[in-house]
């Protein structure tokens, strides 16, 4: 049976090896809740988009209290050691591809935001379109989307992408250089060997929750998505390299 200890440790080991591919994580977590702390309400209803295990809605019911997360993800593993860690977060599955999927939210307002990081590139480009249109429907106006995620613009300005991911890259290949971090493939591997987790790897096997990634993940296709779903403006609030943290008001 999985504890909400043996969750904590999983998600302790979740932390240091996303962190090795995102130095910068922890500071892009604290860049967007900075941006939710200014916007006009104490108490916001957020929607955590490919959520994980929860890592940042935590973080942000941490930091705002009166905050109200709903956490969304296809993956019923990363759900359930979320939900064991996290009792006092509201995790739905869903797939952010399926139409509909912002019924099953449960929502009994407009939400006031909608976050995510590390998550949304591996949705593809028409998928995303159509994913920012739902959104955009249970969004309040002035609502915000923000978006952490390796956002590149070689299609514009493609000077400027090799020099951003090439500083992404140095700062990641130091990381792995030094003490290295566990890989994804390899807690993939320790969470398959776990007993623990054998009925939530099982569900996984069947959800076909074990998505690939697109093959780029444009700024330009997240802005005109974004344009076309009926944001209006859409900018970029932090940035590290090709790391962003894109910020759009609908
Ligand atoms: C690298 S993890 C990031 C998780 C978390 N946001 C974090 O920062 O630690 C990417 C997440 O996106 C989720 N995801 C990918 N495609 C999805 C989809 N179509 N619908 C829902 N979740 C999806 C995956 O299941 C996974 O949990």
């Amino acid at each position: 049976m999985l504890t909400h200890d043996a969750a904590l440790a999983w998600l302790a080991r979740w932390d240091r090896q996303q962190a090795g591919y995102l130095p910068d994580r922890e500071e892009r977590f604290t860049a967007l809740i900075d941006a939710m702390e200014v916007l006009d309400r104490p108490d916001p209803l957020v929607i955590d988009l490919g959520c994980g295990p929860g890592s940042l809605s935590a973080r942000l019911v941490e930091r705002l209290p009166k905050a109200r997360v709903i956490a969304v993800d296809a993956d019923p593993l990363l759900l359930g050691l979320g939900r064991a860690a996290y009792p006092h977060l509201t995790f739905v599955a869903a797939d952010l591809r399926t139409p509909g999927w912002t019924a099953t939210l449960g929502l009994d307002r407009p939400a006031d935001a909608a976050v995510s990081t590390t998550a949304l590139h591996w949705i593809s480009p028409p998928d995303l379109r159509a994913m920012y249109c739902e959104l955009a429907s249970v969004l309040r106006p002035g609502g915000l989307l923000l978006n952490g995620d390796h956002l590149d613009s070689d299609d514009v300005t493609p000077g400027l992408a090799r020099l951003e991911r090439a500083i992404h890259d140095t700062q990641t290949e130091r990381v792995f250089a030094g003490d290295h971090p566990e890989d994804w493939r390899a807690w993939w591997d320790a969470v398959a060997a776990d007993p623990d987790l054998s009925a939530l790897n099982a569900e996984r096997t069947t959800a076909g929750a074990d998505h690939r990634g697109s093959e780029s993940n444009l700024l330009s296709h997240h802005v005109t998505a974004l344009r076309e779903a009926g944001f209006s403006e859409t900018g970029t609030l932090w940035q590290r390299g090709n790391n962003r943290l894109l910020c759009a008001i609908r």
